[in-house]
C-alpha cells in the first residue's frame, strides 16, 4: 500500500492584498504552522473510491467514487479542494487506485492562515510523490491556479505561491506571474487573532462592486498600493523596520478605505501602535481572521500586555514551502 506524508506552510500577507487581485503585487511570506496530509493509495478493481479523513473541516470518515470527484460540475464544501486538485492532477496523469487523504492541521481553518491554499498545495505534490509524476513548483503552482479557479473563480495565486515555494516572496499576479524569493532571514512579527473568521471571497466581491461604483477613486487606492509593495520590497531587503512599519500602516488605512476592516482587526492596530509598535495592519482579505504587528525586542512584551486580551498566533514567518515528510 503506496503512501506518503506531506506538509504545506500557511500564509501572511505583508503588504498588496487585494491590490494584488487586480494584475498587481503583493508581499506574501510562509509560516511555520503547517497542513499535514498522508495519501495512501490501494489496488482497486474497477470504480475506484476517495476516502478523505479531515477533521478540521469537519470530514472524518467522507467518502464518493473517484470519478464522482473527476466530474463535478460545482465543488464546493469542505472536500472542495482536494476533489478540484484530484480532478486537475487526474487529467493530466491518470491514474487507477483507491485513495484515502488524511489531512490535519497545526491552525485550524479558522484563522484565515491559508489552509484552502495549504490543502491545494499539499494535495497537489502529495499526488506527484504518490504517482511518481515527479512535478517541478512551477509545474504544481500552474496545476493549484487552475484547481482553485475550480471552486472559487477568483485569487490572485499569490497565497498559493506561498505554501509551494514558502519563504517571502515578492509576487506579480499578472501574465506571465511572476514569483520572486526574497532574501528575508528574520522578521520580528507578532501575529494576532480578531476572534472573527472571514471569507476571502465575499471580500474580494465586495471591493470588486466598489470599484464598479468608484472606478476612478479605486483604481488609485490600489495603484497606490501597488507602490507601496514596491517600496516595501526595498525596506525589507534594507531590514528597514521603520519604513515597513510606516508602508504597513499606511497600507492598513487604504484597507480600511476598501471597506473590508473591522472593529475588532482596527483594535488589535491601535493597540499595538500606542504600545510602541513599529507597524500594524491586518492580513489578507479582511473582515475578520488575523492581524500582524511589527515590533522591535523593546517594545515586544509591552505589545504584548497591550493585547491581553487578543489570541497571539504563535507562528514565525519565512517557513519552507510544500515538502515531503514520509515516502
Ligand atoms: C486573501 O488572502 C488575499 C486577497 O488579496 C485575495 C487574493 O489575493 O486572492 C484579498
Amino acid at each position: 500500500m503506496p503512501s506518503v506524508t506531506v506538509s504545506a506552510p500557511g500564509k501572511l500577507f505583508l503588504l498588496g492584498e487585494h491590490a494584488v487581485v487586480y494584475n498587481g503585487t503583493c508581499l506574501v511570506t510562509a509560516v511555520d504552522s503547517r497542513l499535514w496530509m498522508t495519501l495512501t493509495a490501494e489496488e482497486a478493481t474497477h470504480n475506484p473510491t476517495l476516502t478523505i479523513i479531515a477533521p478540521d473541516v469537519g470530514l472524518t470518515n467522507w467518502s464518493c467514487l473517484l470519478k464522482e470527484s473527476f466530474f463535478r460540475p460545482a465543488y464546493q464544501g469542505p472536500s472542495a479542494f482536494i476533489e478540484s486538485c484530484l480532478a486537475v492532477f487526474h487529467r493530466r496523469y491518470p491514474f487507477h487506485a483507491n485513495l484515502t487523504i488524511e489531512t490535519r492541521s497545526d491552525f485550524g481553518a479558522n484563522l484565515g492562515l491559508g489552509s484552502s491554499s495549504a490543502t491545494v498545495a499539499a494535495t497537489l505534490y502529495g499526488l506527484s510523490a504518490l504517482f511518481h509524476a515527479d512535478l517541478s513548483p512551477d509545474q504544481l503552482f500552474t496545476l493549484g491556479v487552475e484547481a482553485i479557479q475550480n471552486v472559487q473563480k477568483l485569487g490572485s495565486g499569490a497565497d498559493l505561491a506561498a505554501a509551494i515555494y514558502g519563504g517571502t516572496l515578492y509576487y506579480l499576479n499578472h501574465f506571465p506571474r511572476q514569483i520572486t524569493p526574497l532574501a528575508v532571514d528574520s522578521l520580528p512579527l507578532l501575529v494576532v487573532y480578531s476572534g472573527e473568521k472571514a471569507g476571502t471571497v465575499s471580500y474580494v466581491r465586495k471591493v470588486a462592486e466598489l470599484e464598479e461604483s468608484w472606478p476612478n477613486v479605486i483604481s488609485a487606492v490600489i495603484e497606490t498600493m501597488f507602490t507601496i509593495v514596491d517600496s516595501g520590497r526595498e525596506c525589507l531587503l534594507a531590514r528597514d523596520w521603520v519604513g515597513l512599519g510606516q508602508l504597513m500602516n499606511i497600507q492598513h488605512g487604504l484597507l480600511h478605505a476598501l471597506g473590508v476592516d473591522t472593529p475588532s482587526l482596527s483594535e488589535i492596530v491601535f493597540a499595538a501602535r500606542n504600545a510602541g509598535a513599529l507597524g500594524a495592519k491586518l492580513s489578507g482579505a479582511g473582515g475578520g481572521d488575523c492581524a500582524i504587528v511589527l515590533v522591535d525586542d523593546t517594545h515586544r512584551s509591552a505589545v504584548i500586555d497591550a493585547l491581553a486580551n487578543k489570541k497571539i498566533v504563535n507562528v514565525q514567518a519565512n517557513a519552507a514551502g510544500v515538502r515531503l515528510e514520509k515516502a
